[in-house]
């Protein structure tokens, strides 16, 4: 039995690969590379030391779709593959609904068509909006995003939601993921932004390296204690770990389950700027520059149910997660593309 990954040649998708070989599963990836290289993938193979099949294509492809279903053993399918450029959702809503709407619509009827009623959601804590508590447990109504891409994730588990409500054959895991970084300590893969990162983390990292001149912090008039934005930065390895507890969970028949997955503690940019230089000897200059529309002063996580019903809770610390980063970004400044 196998576990199809789509997305998997992207960056939370390669290093959950890494943690699905590492536990005994295998893995096949279905990925049309639009955000990533399949060179993600041969360094999962040199980590593991196993092979992961890939079919390079489309989950808005049917045909495709139905070939992996009828050549594989698939038992469950962790979904991944998605547009995620919260800006550019903004420009392109057709794009963002088409293939984040239609490709898990297309997705899930092949999958119901074949039998295999098993799916973990990468969902976001986007979905909670402007939170109304933090720190933010599952229970937390979700909110107004503020842009397609939060609401493509919203209308995905209202969908997901709904299925298995009317079919309780199904299994269905809703994992809202909080701030992803890091990297896998090999420094061998990692986040591989195209075009000048959105991200914090990658941004840092470019400008740690030189390919920037200096990290621009939006706003510091935040209601938080030094006034920038605070996240809740979870290792992604910890969220790859996270898929594996999820995939155990399935297998009990979860029914529908929702689960945060991040440390639940929060660090603000500065916090974030000063552990990534104490970490790795290097200065990150910064200018502070207007608030950024859309973003909220505050967002993490109370992970207490992952860690009672998953028995899975975050390892790594913030410093692991800036040596990690950084490690990743020194030895390929170019990405895969080295
Ligand atoms: P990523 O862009 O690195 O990975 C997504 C992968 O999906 C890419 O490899 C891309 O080529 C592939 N893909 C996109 N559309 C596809 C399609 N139609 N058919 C086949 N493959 C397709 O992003 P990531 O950071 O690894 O995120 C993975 C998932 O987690 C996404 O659904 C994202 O929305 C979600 N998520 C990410 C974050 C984050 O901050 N990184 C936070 C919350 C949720
Ligand atoms: N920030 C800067 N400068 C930058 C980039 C970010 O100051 O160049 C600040 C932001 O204002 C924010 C914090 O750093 O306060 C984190 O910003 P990110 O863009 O790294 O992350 P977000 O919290 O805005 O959003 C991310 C993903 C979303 C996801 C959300 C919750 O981009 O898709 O985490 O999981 F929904």
């Amino acid at each position: 039995m196998a576990i199809l990954v789509t997305g998997g040649a992207g960056f939370i998708g390669s290093h959950t690969c890494v943690e699905l070989q590492e536990s005994g599963y295998e893995v096949v990836v279905l990925d049309n590379l639009s955000n990533s290289s399949e060179k993600s993938l041969e360094r999962v193979e040199a980590i593991t030391g196993k092979k992961v099949t890939f079919y390079k294509g489309d989950i808005l492809d049917r045909d495709i779709l139905k070939k992996i279903f009828e050549e594989e053993d698939i038992e469950c399918c962790i979904h991944f593959a998605g547009l995620k450029a919260v800006g550019e959702s903004v420009q392109k809503p057709w794009e963002y609904y088409c293939n984040n709407i239609s490709g898990t619509l297309t997705l899930v009827d092949e999958m119901r068509k074949h039998g295999v009623k098993n799916i973990i959601f990468s969902s976001s804590a986007t979905v909670y909006g402007d939170p109304a508590q933090i720190p933010i447990t599952e229970e937390c109504p979700k909110g107004q995003c503020t842009n397609p891409y939060g609401w493509t994730k919203s209308m995905l588990e209202q969908i997901l939601t709904d299925m298995q409500k009317a079919d309780s054959e199904w299994n269905v895991i809703l994992l809202r993921y909080f701030n992803p970084i890091g990297a896998h300590p090999s420094g061998t893969m990692g986040e591989n932004p195209s075009g000048t990162p959105n991200n914090l983390m990658p941004y840092i990292t470019q400008v740690a390296v030189g390919k920037l001149k200096e990290l621009n912090v939006f706003g510091n008039d935040y209601d938080t204690p030094d006034g920038t934005g605070v996240r809740d930065y979870i290792h992604v390895m910890d969220l790859a770990s996270g898929h594996v507890a999820a995939l155990k969970k399935i297998k009990e028949k979860a029914g529908l389950c929702i689960y945060n997955l991040g440390t639940g503690v929060g660090y603000s940019v500065l916090d974030i700027v000063k552990n990534f230089e104490e970490a790795n000897h290097v200065k990150i200059p910064y200018v502070i520059k207007p608030r950024r529309a859309g973003d909220i002063a505050t967002c993490y996580a109370d992970a207490g149910k992952a860690k009672r019903e998953l028995g899975w809770e975050a390892k790594y610390g913030i410093r692991k997660m800036c040596e990690d980063s950084w490690r990743w970004q020194k030895n390929n400044p170019n990405g895969y593309e080295d």
